[in-house]
């Protein structure tokens, strides 16, 4: 949530900030900013909307050259989105640009108010930077540790002195925030997309770090204001990971990502056809003592952690629980050390997400994440890391992230398994091959959308829809129905299909569309006779079955046919087509598809 970036060196800063942006306004995009070091003082400007109206703000300003600034796409916390509340909020001697929250900005204003200090904005960090300036006697290392000594909150900041225009401070607590190291020039940003163009190079602020970046280089201060050193790291991620590449948006081309990102995150972890974590303390013997596993994480991270709760209760017969983390964080879970628990997030720094983690750590219990950007906050604190490896994902709405956290939870299951006598090696091995194919499998879906795009243009008027399923149909649903929400802004919920008639079933009159999933053989007659219930009712169902799948009359208005595939990895095949529902929807309804209104990617606040 919101987006910092930071650059000093030889080039102009207003580009390299507009660039930076640019990757970042996933992160939000209430409003974009720049504050640029001059002759003279530091020249503000920013703007209520997208990068594009800050775009133009500044292309009829004829600014004098700067190569050293400051930037900011909001995501707005504190007051509401307009020119005034957006970032960097300066006073004459400093600007800062931020993401967090400052918890105690009230009382904090109040000080500075009887200290003469007045206030345009309604947000918080008009407070932290008034704040900033008070303590400011020309030292601004002194400036920032009595400052930031005073606050309760979150903060990744950016700070620029009018007195040092070659030099960006940069402080981080509990949000995330990394330098880049150029030659001659150097950056910050919330994020590594934000760098690619310029580098891969970069090290992570880690929580109370103070980093003081200059043309020249890069120091590092911890928490006690004691000079560090930090690791320096490459991404392995390249520019073109970051940019559209001819698709119309970015989550077309992520959704076309995904048997890539398959194979990138499965292959390198069988060995000899079995499946191998490579984590050295997750022995079989370690698995064997594991009681009941936690799987923990938000939003679409948590409907993968669903379906790897399924997996592992199917497979391995360990008990597992799901919970969403904003929920874990506060309802005193209860964890024995023989547990696991089982972090999910793409961006590694949602904020319940990591508090979650913190928690099952102070309980002693082991924490395995599952992580897509290395380096970051969850991966950090983890006991054990394993990577998804899916490159950046930039549209808003997860897609390729989530069936590559669906593949390692696979794998834990099978490894899992395998390790309790629940599954014989040969068994194993043909799972796991199975799982190795997953992305040839998904492919026909991707070449065939046609039936799809019509299905979008049959129901695009849609006010309300339902999704019904059952098992992992069920954790799909939920998926598919928060996929369709999200971007095409219709409304819709999911249901386990035999939960219908509790209740829900009221709500089906004439017309109103139902996607049934039955994909599984196990529980396949029981759904369509779900379905079919809607149907008496006056729904229009689309179902989702497999080729061999024989679908009795009047049971549905169009049928989606997948190809045939275990049972047990068919989420892996239904996703895409779901995906690419709710993608033509929004589409055809004019929606802003990669950057869905009121959302951001990486939620960093609670
Ligand atoms: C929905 C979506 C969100 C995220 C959630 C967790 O499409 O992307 O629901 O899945 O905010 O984010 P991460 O995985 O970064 O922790």
């Amino acid at each position: 949530m919101c987006g910092i970036v930071g650059y000093v060196g030889k080039r102009s800063a207003q580009d390299v900030l507009l660039d930076g942006l640019e990757k970042l306004e996933y992160r939000g995009y209430d409003s974009a900013g720049v504050a640029l070091a001059q002759e003279g003082g530091i020249r503000v400007v920013k703007s209520k909307g997208r990068l594009d109206v800050l775009r133009q703000k500044l292309a009829v300003q004829a600014l004098a050259e700067s190569s050293c600034g400051i930037g900011h796409t909001r995501w707005a916390t504190h007051g509401e989105p307009s020119d005034v509340n957006s970032h960097p909020h300066s006073t004459p001697r400093v600007s800062i640009v931020h993401n967090g929250i400052i918890e105690n900005y009230g009382a904090l204003k109040e000080r500075l108010a009887a200290r003469g200090y007045t206030f345009e904005s309604e947000t918080d960090t008009e407070v932290l930077v008034k704040l900033i300036d008070s303590c400011y006697h020309g030292e601004p290392l002194q400036a920032l540790h009595e400052a930031l000594g005073m606050v309760r909150g979150s903060y990744a900041l950016a700070v620029l002195f009018k007195d040092f225009p070659d030099t960006i401070f940069a402080v981080k607590k509990e949000s995330p925030l990394i330098v880049g190291w150029g030659e001659g020039e150097n950056f910050v940003a919330s994020d590594i997309p934000a760098l690619l163009k310029y580098t891969r190079d970069y090290s992570v602020l880690e929580e109370g770090d103070l980093a003081v970046v200059t043309a020249q280089g890069i120091r590092f201060y911890n928490a006690f204001g004691e000079p560090v050193e930090r690791q320096r790291l490459t991404a392995d991620w390249d520019q073109e990971a970051a940019e559209k590449g001819g698709y119309p948006h970015f989550m077309l081309k992520e959704i076309n990502e995904q048997p890539a990102a398959i194979t990138a995150t499965v292959s390198p972890r069988v060995e000899d056809g079995m499946p191998d974590l490579r984590i050295p303390e997750l022995t079989d013997e370690r698995l064997r003592s594991i009681r009941t596993v936690h799987l923990v994480a938000c939003g679409t991270a948590m409907h993968a952690g669903m379906v790897g709760k399924a997996a592992i209760e199917t497979l391995a017969r360990v008990p597992a629980e799901v919970d969403i983390a904003s929920e874990f964080r506060y309802r005193d879970p209860i964890l024995n050390k023989d547990d696991l628990v089982i972090i999910i997030s793409q961006s590694g720094e949602t904020s319940d997400t990591l508090a979650a983690l913190k928690l099952a750590k102070s309980r002693g219990v082991p924490v395995l994440a599952i992580v897509n950007v290395v380096g970051s906050s969850i991966a950090r604190a983890a006991d054990y890391i394993l990577y998804t490896y899916a490159g950046p994902e930039i549209a808003v709405a997860s897609t390729k992230a989530y069936v590559v956290q669906m593949c390692v939870l696979y794998l834990f299951a099978l490894r899992l398994a395998y390790a309790r006598g629940e599954l014989e090696k040969a068994e194993t091995k043909r799972l796991t091959a199975e799982l190795l194919r997953a992305g040839e499998v998904i492919k026909p879906r991707l070449d065939d959308c046609e039936q799809i795009k019509y299905l979008a243009s049959r129901f695009v008027n849609t006010q309300s829809c339902f999704f019904i399923g059952r098992g992992f149909d069920y954790a799909l649903s939920l998926e598919g129905s928060l996929k369709l929400k999200e971007i095409s802004y219709v409304h819709s919920d999911a249901y386990a299909a035999g939960e219908l008639k509790h209740g829900t079933i009221s709500l089906i009159t004439d017309g109103v569309p139902v996607i049934a999933l039955a994909t599984q053989k196990k529980v396949y007659e029981k759904t369509i006779s779900n379905a079919k219930e809607t149907k008496s009712r006056g729904a229009r169902v689309i179902l989702f079955t497999t080729k061999d799948a024989v679908v009795p009359e009047g049971v549905a208005d169009y049928i989606v046919r997948l190809d045939e595939y275990e049972d047990l990895l068919m989420p892996l095949q239904l996703i895409v087509p779901l995906q690419l529902f709710a993608y033509y929807m929004a589409v055809l309804r004019g929606c802003d598809v990669d950057k869905p209104r009121n959302l951001a990617k990486s939620v960093t606040v609670e």
